[in-house]
């Protein structure tokens, strides 16, 4: 192993729980410590390589928690079950850094951190929203290089959002939350794709809408797309919320890019490998009056030769979760996923609501296991 510092808390523990990274709270760490667990984390801020976690699983390891940013494959689920251990937890909705198939087939659960981070990630697609269909960034900079000698008629003229339509792709707990958001605060009209249809998400903008019609005002249209053409050809607005997999990287190639419209903005607050990057970055050079709005790449931490360079992009680092609340809440869920199966819990059976874990008195329950099913509990 490299120079990587290691803390250990609570070193009398009879159980090892590996975690790749400083989490931020404490209460993670007292969950954690009061299963009679020693935790050993990885003060480094450097993302540990696959070598490296395997060294550090060593021959005992009973639980791990590791970051998005590592790949947790067949050889280290290799390593954590000769280690004995029984459960990895991402900490991160997103699991597509991780080999459930091997996870399985090594009878070790894998657990995520759903619900907590969805809020936080729709608010972070919404503000990218308005950065780039209002030009925040561009001004900003422009105001900060003394570039403002007073208003005029037509400087910064950006996009109005309310009456346009909104595109969804992807309708799960943030895609929904996002078009929430963005219908009911701006009144956009919404046209979603998924593979199948969201009657929570069309009954509560039904309610939303019948709500206004009460108030005699005019209400936004919600229609279901066939497909993801259908909304890139028609919305003023596309924002990207399906889960990564094979059949959805590059959903977004210079085919589909062709097919929005000249000027509208694109957001991509899910997984950077839906977008051809490179595609991007070659029809944000032809179309000066095309947005986008990125908190995520597809090859992290590097971005595409020439986006950085580009006004009509706005890019912030991966920080979709990322609000104090937030990331303590993960750091929480993660924390219970791992003691939750060492000490023998059920699965939670409240399925998105996370609530009843962040509060000083949890469920005696496993927050969340995706591989659950496969596993036959
Ligand atoms: C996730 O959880 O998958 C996000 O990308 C990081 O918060």
């Amino acid at each position: 192993m490299g120079v990587k510092e290691w803390r250990v808390r609570n070193p009398s523990g009879e159980r090892r729980v590996v975690v790749t990274k400083e989490l931020p709270g404490e209460r993670w760490l007292e969950i954690l410590a009061s299963a009679r667990c020693r935790v050993e984390v990885c003060a480094s801020e450097e993302i540990l390589d696959r070598g490296e976690i395997i060294e550090v699983v060593g021959s005992k390891c009973d639980g791990a928690i590791g970051q998005l940013t590592e790949s947790w494959d067949r050889s280290v689920f290799d390593a954590l079950a000769a280690a004995g251990c029984r459960v990895y937890s991402n900490y991160a909705v997103g699991f597509n850094n991780v080999d459930v198939t091997a996870a399985t087939a090594r009878g070790i659960m894998v657990g995520n951190t759903p619900g907590v981070l969805t809020g936080a990630t729709a608010e972070l697609a919404a503000a990218l929203t308005l950065a780039a269909a209002r030009r925040v960034v561009e001004s900003d900079s422009f105001m900060r290089r003394g570039g403002f000698r007073g208003w005029l008629p037509a400087l910064f003229l950006g996009d109005l959002l309310a009456g346009k339509t909104l595109g969804v792709i992807g309708a799960g707990r943030i895609g929904s939350a996002y078009a929430r958001i963005m219908v009911e605060g701006f009144r956009m009209n919404l046209l979603y794709h998924d593979i199948r249809r969201s009657e929570t998400l069309e009954s509560r903008i039904a309610a939303y809408c019948d709500f206004l019609r009460t108030a005699g005002e005019r209400a936004p249209v919600c229609r279901f797309a066939a497909d993801a053409d259908e909304v890139l050809k028609e919305a003023d607005v596309v924002s990207l919320h399906p889960v990564l997999d094979p059949a959805t990287v590059h959903m977004i190639d210079a085919r589909r890019l062709r097919l929005m419209k000249e000027n509208a903005v694109l957001i991509n607050a899910s997984r950077g490998p839906l977008i051809d990057e490179r595609a991007l970055v070659e029809h944000l050079r032809r179309h000066e009056g095309f947005r986008a709005g990125l908190d995520v790449y597809e090859r992290e931490p590097e971005t595409a030769q020439g986006l950085s360079e580009l006004a009509n992009v706005v890019m912030v680092p991966h920080i979709g979760s990322a609000t104090t609340w937030t990331r303590r809440g993960m750091a929480v869920l993660a924390a219970l996923n791992v003691t939750g199966v060492l000490e023998g819990h059920p699965l939670w059976r409240g399925h998105e609501d996370v609530q009843p874990f962040l509060g000083d008195d949890p469920p005696k329950a496993v927050p969340s296991i995706v591989n659950a099913e496969e596993l036959g509990i």
